[in-house]
């Protein structure tokens, strides 16, 4: 990606090394801004279309937060329920409407390769915000702003990657990122849930340490970051295999004794019982603040991609 100027982001693949740099140093900019204590209208009379056909609350909401604060507007769903969806209209054709009435679409689908189907219909930019198990580019934009605006650094950084790495979209865009930045990567997952193999096989291709483990006690000691993650329930085919795999870790303050004193401990969120609430109190507890950092970095590319940023 060499221009961001009207590129959609579909996978986290596209970025180069070069790329993210541009985005990670373009959204500290973009902090003041986030936090209100800056007006900047590089936005104005943008319209962002956000097509929610799966649920969420941060990353529907800080797009929308980003997209005001810059002065633009974003129209659009949380929910497929209320459109014409239920009617029978195929994607393609919402697309097309959505395309007609903004500057730029943001989807959430439960089909992996959604978004790069809808690119397909739209001149205008598409960005991939989760597509089934597939990827999610823009969480990994945040998540590597959180460890580098934390640790000053990403290569050369333990990231532990823990819970569902089998369903979960975020830990797969991530781990392509890491590989490419040059993290060391420890996979913590049971059994059945283990990362897919074509990207285990990326990660060895690019040479990288890498250690795949069933117990968070195994990781815990040389993690620099731990990257947990909620079991992807709705995307399980069979309720009882989820049954066999729900609770498989919980992240608590006992497990916290034997980490390094810098550790950072971060979760896309929603959390449900993978980490207790008194972590929330420690140092370690980065999630709300990354979560945050989901304004700042996602009104940098839609700076870069629709507005006046270069
Ligand atoms: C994640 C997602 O939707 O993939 N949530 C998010 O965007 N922060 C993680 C999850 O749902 O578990």
């Amino acid at each position: 990606m060499s221009s961001f100027r009207g590129r959609d982001v579909l996978s986290i693949r596209d970025f180069s090394r070069a790329d993210i740099d541009t985005v990670l140093k373009a959204a500290r900019k973009m902090v003041p801004v986030a936090l209100g204590k800056k007006v900047s209208r590089s936005l104005e009379g943008k319209i962002l279309g956000t097509l929610f056909y799966e649920p969420s609350t941060r990353t529907r909401l800080s797009f929308e937060s980003a997209v005001s604060r810059l002065g633009g507007r974003a129209l659009g769903f949380s929910s497929a329920e209320g459109t014409s969806v239920q009617k029978g209209e195929t994607l393609a054709d919402t697309i097309r409407m959505v395309e007609a009435y903004s500057d730029g679409i943001v989807l959430r689908h439960p089909q992996e390769g959604a978004a790069r189907l809808a690119a397909g219909f739209s001149e205008k930019p598409v960005i991939n915000a989760g597509d089934g198990a597939g990827q999610h580019p823009t969480q990994t934009l945040l998540d590597l702003y959180t460890i580098w605006d934390e640790k000053g650094t990403i290569e050369g950084q333990t990231v532990a990657l823990v819970g569902d790495l089998k369903y979960g979209r975020t830990v797969h865009s991530l781990t392509y990122a890491l590989a490419e930045l040059g993290a060391n990567l420890m996979f913590v997952s049971p059994p059945t849930l283990e990362m897919p193999r074509e990207i285990i096989e990326h990660v060895k291709e690019k040479g990288l340490t890498f250690r795949l483990a069933h117990r968070l006690e195994e990781a815990i000691r040389d993690a620099d970051v731990l990257y947990v993650t909620r079991i992807q329930k709705e995307r399980f085919p069979d309720p009882q295999e989820y049954e066999k795999v729900a609770g498989s870790y919980r992240v608590d303050a006992d497990l916290l004794r034997d980490a390094k004193r810098d550790l950072i401990i971060m979760h896309p969120l929603p959390r449900v019982t993978e980490i207790s609430p008194d972590v929330d109190r420690t140092k370690h507890a980065l999630y709300f603040k990354q979560a945050f950092n989901g304004v700042p970095v996602r009104m940098a590319l839609l700076d870069l991609i629709l507005g006046g940023g270069s």
